[in-house]
């Protein structure tokens, strides 16, 4: 099988080409090398095993035709994207090209010259919206759903909100348009929180990779300061473990009759979701440190709740996560402390 990954230097993007060099798959990386990190999971990369890599942009119709061509790949994971939503209300315009005209030109190209080829693409939760229509109740240390307490399913009405939300859900609809129009193959995972090794977290995405660094910085006494948190710290999001996630990817391709043209939520489900506060304790039963923070207004367009229904996705291609949020995140303590 020959698989092209785009954004394949990024977090996950790096772990999907990880496991293609395991199954001893032909492999494509096309990345441009934007996001902090990348140089270092590519480096990573060719310590694993032989690929070819494009240092192309997504937004050039060009670059993306050229590496449709030469690569004539069987599988497409298109990750490439404008990926925090605070750099998307800083700059629509580039959230735009990059995750809008950059997922069109995939389609465009896979349409006139791999039109057998499977597409999968990584959107969002955020295409259901800020969720505000919701009932909320406040405990302790989390906000609850109310009626929606196991999750969101795929049938929450679509609501884009953001230049985030709108790019991301753009190109989901796409995907599954194009498979209604013209027959692709397109398979479209709405993700939660994802986390795990090789993800160079930053204030603005990767959450709990960035307050794992904070804990650890706590431990080593680097930080001085109390850290910030935006809003109250009960904000909840279900977290799902790299490694799920690359089970998730494979199986859903193993299984493409029954997946493609659909849309799942995929997260780590009610089991493993996580209020800031709540992982905050974790941090300092793990570390044995105390964590001081200090608020800052809640971020514009933040959900107080959100947790993928994932039922869907365990009908129709049997896969549920793995790895409990309690192991996934002393494995990350592990890989933000080697970093
Ligand atoms: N990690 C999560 O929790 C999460 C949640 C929801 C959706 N997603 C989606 O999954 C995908 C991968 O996310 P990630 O967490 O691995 O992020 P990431 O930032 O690590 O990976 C994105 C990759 O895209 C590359 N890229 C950016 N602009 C590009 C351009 N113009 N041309 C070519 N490459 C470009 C970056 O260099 C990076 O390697 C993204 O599309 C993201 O929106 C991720």
């Amino acid at each position: 099988m020959r698989y092209l990954i785009t954004g394949g230097c990024g977090f996950l993007g790096s772990n999907l080409a990880a496991e293609v060099l395991r199954n001893g798959d032909e492999l494509f990386v096309f990345d441009n090398l934007y996001r902090t990190g990348t140089e270092n999971n590519l480096t990573w990369l060719k310590s694993l095993g032989k690929f070819k890599f494009y240092h192309s942009d997504i937004r050039s119709y060009n670059d993306v035709e050229n590496v449709i061509l030469d690569s004539k790949p069987d599988v497409v994971f298109h990750l490439a994207g404008q990926v925090a939503m605070t750099t998307s209300l800083d700059n629509p315009r580039l959230d735009f090209e990059i995750n809008v005209i950059g997922g069109n030109n995939v389609l465009e190209a896979v349409r006139k010259f791999a039109p057998n080829a499977i597409v999968t693409y990584s959107s969002t939760n955020k295409v259901y919206g800020d969720l505000e229509w919701v009932e909320y109740l406040e405990t302790k240390s989390r906000f609850i759903a109310k009626g929606y307490e196991q999750g969101f399913d795929e049938n929450v009405p679509l609501n884009f909100q953001s230049p985030y939300g709108c790019s991301k859900g753009a190109t989901d609809q796409y995907m599954l348009d194009y498979n209604k129009m013209f027959g692709l193959k397109t398979i479209v995972f709405r993700h939660s929180s994802i986390f795990g090794g090789r993800q160079y977290a930053t204030a603005d995405q990767g959450w709990i990779g960035w307050f794992v660094k904070q804990a650890i910085d706590i431990k080593k006494g680097l930080l001085k300061e109390p850290f910030t948190i935006s809003g109250t710290g009960k904000q909840v999001r279900d977290v799902l473990f790299a490694d799920d996630l690359i089970n998730c990817y494979f199986s859903a391709i193993r299984n493409i009759d029954s997946t493609q043209g659909k849309a799942f939520n995929i997260g780590g489900g009610y089991n493993n979701s996580l209020s800031l506060l709540e992982l905050f304790g974790e941090l300092e039963n793990s570390l044995d440190i105390k964590m001081d923070f200090t608020r800052l207004p809640v971020r514009q367009s933040d959900q107080k709740v959100y947790i993928a229904d994932i039922t869907k996705a365990n009908e129709i291609f049997s896969w549920a996560p793995l790895i409990s949020k309690a192991t996934g995140l002393q494995r990350m303590i592990n890989w933000v402390g080697t970093v």
